[in-house]
């Protein structure tokens, strides 16, 4: 059975995959991507970012995000918004630009309607990554021009634009209890207080093999009790290559740890996997000398990895 199949079964909505326009010449990758049995659920790696979607200010490029939303559409998967507001991947007139706060809060939520606007009846990722490791506020353009309030201004543009998108904020290194994840529960929280509207938090889960946190399901758990749905975004499980038997065993391991955590929260609703072939993974480009961290390997050959997430429903 597929692994959508599977986590249906299991009671969840979704088990999907990120992928990118590039990746849908290669016939032998399509042949597992079209097929709504494995995949549910797609999201864009690339093709909705700052930079796809709105190269100069009001000029805005659906093409390519419409080529993944189509490709969800027809093959009857959910797809997922990634993301509206990003410190990376943001065209230069965005970082460059010098604007004032009412100027820098007007280009947000104008980026975040029409996005949310353009792909309707979705889950979005408002906000991208907007923390640092000690749980500070990230210092990007945002949040030195605007303060934190930009991540309110952004996820209000959303709902406005569609109150029937479902709004989240994305980061990693809060799928464990530590105080990235607190700073997210008290971000959360005072959301709340204010009335701002947030429904889920995405825990991205770029993993280290054999370095799975061991609070992922307590820290689901605080996250649901906010009110507020989990998701697992971008899963993936990354070695220092070479890849050994070892290695994958452990990874097998990780990707069924992860998938049962989520299967333990019933607010966890689904677990993107962050591309499911190594081919196309983002490591090793991201992260030099690791690699092999999805469930099928360069060639399209399914690897321990798969068993582990089946086995972990
Ligand atoms: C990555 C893409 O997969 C790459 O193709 C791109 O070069 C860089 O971005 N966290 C995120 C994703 O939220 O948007 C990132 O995607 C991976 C890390």
């Amino acid at each position: 059975a597929g692994l959508h199949a599977v986590a249906r079964q299991a009671g969840k909505l979704y088990l999907g995959t990120a992928t990118d326009n590039p990746e849908l010449t290669t016939t032998a990758y399509t042949a597992i991507l079209d097929n709504n049995q494995m995949f549910g659920q797609i999201t864009a790696a690339n093709s909705m970012k700052w930079d796809a979607t709105e190269p100069s200010r009001g000029v805005f490029t659906f093409t390519n995000g419409d080529v993944i939303a189509n490709l969800a559409q027809r093959n009857g998967q959910l797809l997922r918004g990634h993301n509206c507001v990003w410190h990376q991947q943001l065209p230069s007139w965005v970082t460059s630009g010098n604007f004032n706060a009412a100027t820098l809060t007007s280009i947000v939520q104008t980026h975040c309607s029409t996005l949310v606007g353009h792909y309707k009846g979705r889950v979005w990722d408002v906000v991208n990554e907007p923390l640092n490791d000690d749980g500070s506020f990230r210092q990007d353009v945002f949040f030195n021009t605007l303060g934190q309030g930009y991540i309110a201004t952004a996820l209000r543009a959303a709902k406005a634009a569609d109150p029937n998108a479902k709004v989240y904020i994305n980061d990693f290194n809060i799928e464990g209890i530590g105080a990235k994840a607190t700073a997210m529960k008290n971000l959360i929280r005072s959301l709340k207080s204010q009335g701002v509207p947030i429904d889920g938090v995405g825990l991205q889960s770029h993993f280290i093999v054999g370095q799975v946190p061991t609070t992922l399901v307590q820290n689901m758990q605080e996250f649901a009790a906010l009110g507020v749905e989990v998701a697992i975004t971008e899963l993936d499980v990354r070695m220092t290559l070479p890849e050994t038997a070892a290695l994958l065993a452990q990874q097998k391991k990780d990707f069924q740890t992860v998938v049962a955590a989520c299967q333990a929260v019933p607010q966890c609703v689904g677990i993107t996997i962050w591309d499911f072939t190594d081919r196309f993974s983002f490591v090793p480009s991201t992260f030099p000398g690791q690699g092999a961290a999805t469930p099928w390997d360069e060639n399209l050959v399914r690897k321990p990895a798969f068993d582990g997430i089946v086995a972990g429903f």
